[in-house]
């Protein structure tokens, strides 16, 4: 879908997160989210919802939950399908798939751009993105950061 995208920070293991939180502390890379995101729609699985300190500011949320969960200022989806047919719904809105585990495992074939920032370090965790085949898309290196001597770079991958 054109108008879907996802983005994500991986380890060396494609390792992406630990207890519902996040793996390293990256500034420059939650600003490079920040510019990414603003003003786009964000669709996330309802863990994901809950590690966030609160809602990120003009951005829209989609969370997918199969329960009943509410949360003010959030659309909430119960399927797969209706994250789906809101996206298609609105191709005049640039979405992002925004994790965590599950949601990135179920709508990484969906999307046309990826996000991808690659930390070059590896450690402990308990949710992973998925293994994709890379020769699908076309790939670029936006840039690179550093934070507390952590080393990443910023890819967009481009499906063709
Ligand atoms: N490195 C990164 O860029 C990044 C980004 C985001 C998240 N993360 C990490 O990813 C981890 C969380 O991943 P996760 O897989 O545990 O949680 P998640 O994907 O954020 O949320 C899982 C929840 O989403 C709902 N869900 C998933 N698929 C569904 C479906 N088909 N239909 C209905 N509801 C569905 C369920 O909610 P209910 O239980 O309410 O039914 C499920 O428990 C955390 O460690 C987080 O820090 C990392």
């Amino acid at each position: 879908m054109d108008n879907l995208s996802l983005i994500v920070v991986i380890g060396q293991n494609y390792e992406i997160g630990k207890d519902n939180g996040l793996l390293w502390h990256l500034p420059n890379d939650l600003k490079f989210f920040k510019k990414v995101t603003l003003n786009k729609t964000l669709i996330m699985g309802r863990k994901t919802f809950e590690s966030l300190p609160s809602l990120l500011p003009n951005r829209k949320h989609i969370i997918i939950t199969s329960s009943n969960y509410q949360a003010e200022g959030a659309l909430v989806v119960h399927t797969i399908k209706e994250a789906l047919d809101y996206v298609n719904n609105h191709s005049d809105e640039e979405c992002f798939i925004i994790g965590g585990m599950s949601i990135y495992q179920q709508l990484l074939l969906y999307a046309k751009y990826l996000y991808i920032t690659k930390v070059e370090a590896t450690t402990k965790a308990d949710a992973y993105f998925p293994r994709f085949s890379e020769t699908e898309f076309d790939i670029s290196i936006l840039g690179e950061n550093e934070d507390n001597n952590i080393k990443y770079k910023f890819y967009k991958y481009i499906k063709k």
